[in-house]
């Protein structure tokens, strides 16, 4: 399957949780995978960070690269450094599906996001909490992904901010029908819901994962609080 494929069946779904490494236990990274997959989950994201374009540090390629010799699940690569562009092949080599850089990142995202694309995995597109959506608006159509912050980037376990689903909903009216529209920081059952309304279709989901003794049931949970929340906004 090339990238278009999986995104947009993906998108399809309407509701993807895709569980943030950075809560989990680093000690324990091949266990915390199989737990995962017990639980069904698709998508891994990762944050990999700089401590230039944030204040942290965390994930390069050769973490990524033990991750994929085991697992096939879907490597959702989110690249908090500044000049992405030096990182795109060392991330892909190292099994990387998708690649989302961020727009405070760079000064002419379309050549990278279309790098991205030729290297194989798919574009994404993120726009940090704080940014104005306006900046990355006219870039929608170019990424497969387009990803807001609802927390300002840098760190896992922070307050959700419910005015990003403000640039949530531009994003969707500006983006490709079958791009997937990510959101990470805050997300868990209380706060899932209304994101989903929104119009967002992959959730990432740190400690509102990973603080759970059930993987399985936490995720069924903030799934199906996304579920009936579209329900309820379509009245079907
Ligand atoms: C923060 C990272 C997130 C983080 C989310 O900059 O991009 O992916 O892991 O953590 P929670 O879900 O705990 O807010
Ligand atoms: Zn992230």
């Amino acid at each position: 399957m090339n990238s278009e494929e999986w995104v947009s069946a993906l998108s399809r779904e309407r509701v993807t949780i895709a569980p943030s490494l950075l809560a989990s236990d680093f000690a324990n990274l091949e266990n915390e995978i199989r737990r995962l997959e017990r639980a069904d989950v698709k998508v891994l994201h990762i944050d990999v960070m700089d401590g230039l374009l944030v204040p942290n540090i965390t994930i390069g390629p050769p973490v990524v690269a033990a991750l994929r010799k085991k697992t096939s699940l879907k490597l959702d690569v989110h690249l908090m450094i500044v000049k992405p562009e030096r990182y795109l092949e060392a991330f892909r080599r190292a099994g990387a599906d998708s690649l989302s850089i961020h727009i405070e990142a760079v000064e002419e995202p379309t050549p990278v996001l279309r790098h991205i694309r030729e290297l194989g995995a798919a574009p994404g597109l993120v726009l940090n909490y704080g940014t104005p959506v306006e900046k990355i608006l006219p870039y929608a159509q170019e990424a497969d992904i387009l990803l807001t912050m609802s927390v300002p980037a840098g760190f896992g376990g922070q307050k959700f901010h419910a005015d990003a689903l403000d640039s949530v909903r531009a994003l969707r009216r500006a983006a490709r029908e079958d791009a997937l529209i990510e959101i990470d920081g805050g997300i868990d059952v209380e706060t899932i819901g209304a994101a989903a309304v929104a119009g967002v279709n992959l959730f990432v989901a740190g400690t509102g994962v990973f603080r759970a003794d059930d993987y399985r049931a936490q995720i069924d949970a903030l799934a199906s609080t996304a579920y009936q929340a579209l329900s309820g906004a379509t009245g079907n």
